[in-house]
C-alpha cells in the first residue's frame, strides 16, 4: 500500500516509468565552476543578486512556529519574535507556507483570496512588520503560490459555479460526464483520481457539470488554458513584491496542466501484473495524463519575467523562484530552470537527493553526481524533508542513531553544492509524531485514508522552544499535540548543549558561508567504490580543497581516499568540523570514522 503523503513524489516516477536517468560520469571533475559576477558591479550589488545561490533557506509552516496570541495557532506575530533565532542560525531566507484567507481544509492550501493574510495569522500590516524586521537581519520572506488550484469559497469559483454562462465559468476545468444526458448525469469524464483519494471528478448539481480537483474536492483546480487566469496570477505576483517578498514557492506546479484529450491513465501493476492499491483502497494510477503535461514550461517562462522586472531600491536583489518539482529523473529537473533565453525555476527542488529514503551511499553518490553533472551550472535546491513528508528520523533513522544519522543527513545538506532548504525543527531534531488514534488527526487525508495513511500531522507538530507543557509554542491549547519528545528536544537545552544537533546546524551554516570552497566550489566525489564512506572534495579556483567524508554505517571504518585521479597527493588535512572520536587532524587518504562519523578538514 502506498501513503498518500508520497503520492505526490510516486505519481512523477509512474508518469516516466521510473526512467531514471543513468550518468556514467567518473568519479573526478563533475561539476561545471558557477558563473561568477562581472567586475562592473559593486561588491554590495552582486551580493543582493547573488544571495540566494549558496544560501539556506528555512521552511516555516506559520500555524505550528509560534503563537503570540494564545489560540493555539502559530502567527506571523510570533515568526517575527523568532527572527533572532534564526538570524542566529544563520538562514538567508524564510519560506511561510500560505498565510492567505483560507476555509484551511488544507490548512492554507485551500486559499479564498489571494491578497490579503488570513486573520488566524493576523493582518497585513504585521505582514509587513515581518517583512521589514526580517529584511534588517538580512533574511527574505518568500511567499507559496498555490496556481494549480484556489478554495471552492474563492470568488472566482463561487462564480464559476452559478451558472455555464457566468464569465468565470472558464476560470475552472468543468466537463460532462460519459454518457451524460439530461437527466442522467453518467460517469466521471475518465478515471483520473485525487492524490488525495478517489475520483478527480466533483459532481455539480446546479450547473450539471463535474469540475476537477487533482487535490481535495474543495481544491477545484484552476484552468490555465484561459489567459485571464494567467493575468490574475501576475496581478497577485506583483501585490506582495510590492510587499517586499524575497521570491516564491510554486506549489503543485508540475499539475497546472492535464491532458486536453482526458483519455484515462495507466494502472501500475505489480511484478505479478496486478493493480497496486493505494493507501485510499483505489488502484494507483500512472499520472501521466495528469502531471508535468506540456503547457507547464511556457507558463513558467511567462512568470519568471514578473519576478526578473520587479524593481525596488527599498526591497534590492534577486526574486527567487523555487518549484515544488517531485519529478522522475535529473533530466526532467533541469528543463524546470528553462534555457539561458527563456528561464523558468531559480531553484526547482531536487527531490533525486533528498527522497532517497535510504542510507545507502552508492545511491547517494550517483545522486549528488548527477545533481554536478547533468544540472550544469544550475544550482541543485537540496531538501530532506518538508511538510508533506515524514521528518528525517522516519525516513532515515534506524531507532538506535537517530541523532547521528540527523548530523549525517545534515552534513549531506549543507556541506555539498547547492542551495539548502531546512524544514523547521530539523535543526534540533524534532521527530516525526503521527496521531495514534483516528478521532485526534487533523489533516484530512489521514481521516480519509486511516489506518494505513495517517495524513501529515506527525511532521507538522509544534516547534519545540523550551521544556515546559507547550514547548514554548502557546500558551493556549496546541491545535496539534506537543510531541512528548519535547521535554528532551527542544531548543532552549541544545542551546547550552555544544555538542546538540542544534550547535552542529550552526556549525555547517557556518562553514557554509565563510570556507570558500564551501561558496560555489564543485563537488568531486571521492574513493567511488567505497560502500559505507561517502567521501567528496569541495574545490573551486584559488580556495584550499575540503574533504568531507561520512560514515553511513553503525561500524567504524577508515576511508582510503583515492587522490590519484584528482592529481592530489596525500597532505595533512586541518579539521574543520568532526562529530565526537573522529580524529583531530588526519591525512587524506586514511581518515578513522567511529559510528556515523563525520569529518571535514582543508587540504593543507
Ligand atoms: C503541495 C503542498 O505542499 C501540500 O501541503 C498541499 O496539500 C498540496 N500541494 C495541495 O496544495
Amino acid at each position: 500500500m502506498i501513503a498518500a503523503s508520497e503520492m505526490l513524489r510516486r505519481i512523477a516516477n509512474c508518469a516516466a516509468g521510473f526512467a531514471l536517468v543513468a550518468a556514467a560520469i567518473a568519479a573526478g571533475g563533475q561539476t561545471a565552476p558557477v558563473k561568477k559576477m562581472g567586475t562592473a558591479q559593486s561588491a554590495e550589488q552582486a551580493n543582493e543578486l547573488d544571495w540566494w545561490k549558496n544560501a539556506v533557506i528555512y521552511e516555516v509552516y506559520p500555524r505550528s512556529f509560534q503563537d503570540m496570541n494564545g489560540d493555539g495557532v502559530g502567527d506571523l506575530n510570533g515568526i517575527t519574535a523568532r527572527l533572532d533565532y534564526l538570524k542566529e542560525l544563520g538562514v538567508d531566507a524564510i519560506w511561510l507556507t500560505p498565510v492567505y484567507p483560507s476555509p484551511h481544509l488544507d490548512f492554507g492550501y485551500d486559499i479564498s483570496n489571494y491578497m490579503d493574510i488570513d486573520p488566524e495569522y493576523g493582518t497585513l500590516a504585521d505582514f509587513d512588520r515581518l517583512v521589514s524586521e526580517a529584511n534588517k537581519r538580512h533574511i527574505r520572506v518568500l511567499m507559496d503560490m498555490v496556481m494549480n488550484h484556489t478554495s471552492d469559497q474563492h470568488e472566482w469559483f463561487l462564480q464559476s459555479r452559478s451558472s455555464r454562462s457566468n464569465p468565470y465559468r472558464d476560470w475552472y476545468c468543468w466537463h460532462d460526464g460519459k454518457g451524460q444526458t439530461a437527466t442522467d448525469r453518467g460517469q466521471p469524464p475518465n478515471n483520473w483520481q485525487s492524490l488525495f483519494g478517489h475520483s478527480a471528478w466533483q459532481w455539480d448539481e446546479k450547473t450539471r457539470q463535474y469540475y476537477y480537483h487533482k487535490f481535495y474536492v474543495q481544491q477545484p483546480d484552476l484552468n490555465w488554458r484561459n489567459p485571464a487566469v494567467h493575468d490574475a496570477f501576475k496581478e497577485i505576483i506583483a501585490f506582495w513584491l510590492k510587499r517586499g517578498v524575497g521570491g516564491f514557492r510554486f506549489d503543485a506546479i508540475t499539475t497546472l496542466f492535464e491532458d486536453p484529450s482526458l483519455a484515462d491513465e495507466g494502472v501500475v501493476l505489480d511484478k505479478d501484473g496486478k493493480p497496486v492499491i493505494n493507501a485510499f483502497g483505489d488502484p494507483q494510477l500512472d499520472g501521466s495524463k495528469t502531471d508535468n503535461q506540456p503547457g507547464l514550461h511556457e507558463v513558467m517562462e511567462e512568470m519568471r519575467p514578473e519576478a526578473d522586472k520587479f524593481d525596488s531600491s527599498e526591497f534590492p536583489g534577486t526574486r527567487v523562484l523555487i518549484g515544488e518539482t517531485y519529478l522522475p529523473n535529473i533530466g526532467e529537473l533541469k528543463k524546470m530552470y528553462g534555457t539561458p533565453d527563456k528561464p523558468e525555476f531559480h531553484l526547482p527542488m531536487d527531490t533525486q537527493v533528498g527522497m532517497i529514503d535510504k542510507l545507502d551511499v552508492a545511491t547517494f553518490r550517483q545522486r549528488l553526481i548527477d545533481a554536478g553533472t547533468h544540472l550544469g551550472a544550475h544550482i541543485p535546491l537540496l531538501l530532506f524533508d518538508n511538510h508533506d513528508n515524514p521528518r528525517i528520523d522516519a525516513r532515515y533513522g534506524d531507532g538506535v542513531h537517530d541523532v547521528d544519522i540527523q548530523r549525517v543527513i545534515a552534513m549531506i545538506l549543507l556541506a555539498s553544492r547547492g542551495v539548502a532548504l531546512v524544514y523547521y525543527g530539523d535543526e534540533i531534531g524534532m521527530t516525526t509524531t503521527p496521531p495514534t488514534r483516528k478521532q485526534d488527526v487533523k489533516d484530512p487525508i489521514g481521516i480519509i485514508g486511516w489506518p494505513k495513511e495517517k495524513g501529515r500531522d506527525g511532521e507538522r507538530t509544534p516547534m519545540q522552544w523550551d521544556g515546559t507543557a507547550n514547548a514554548g509554542f502557546t500558551s493556549g491549547a496546541p491545535w496539534l499535540p506537543v510531541p512528548p519528545s519535547a521535554a528532551a528536544i527542544n531548543v532552549q537545552a541544545e542551546l547550552s548543549d555544544p555538542n546538540s544537533l542544534l550547535a552542529w546546524y550552526k556549525a555547517l551554516i557556518r562553514l557554509k558561508k565563510t570556507v570558500p570552497a564551501f561558496d560555489s566550489g564543485a563537488n568531486i566525489m571521492l574513493d567511488p567504490e567505497n560502500t559505507k564512506v561517502l567521501s567528496w572534495m569541495r574545490q573551486a579556483t584559488g580556495a584550499p580543497q575540503v574533504v568531507v567524508s561520512v560514515n553511513f554505517t553503525a561500524d567504524t571504518v577508515t576511508t582510503d581516499l583515492t587522490l590519484g585521479e584528482a592529481g592530489i597527493r596525500p597532505r595533512e588535512l586541518k579539521t574543520l568540523l568532526k562529530t565526537p572520536g573522529a580524529p583531530d587532524s588526519a591525512v587524506l587518504n586514511r581518515i578513522v570514522l567511529g559510528p556515523y562519523g563525520v569529518y571535514i578538514g582543508e587540504v593543507q
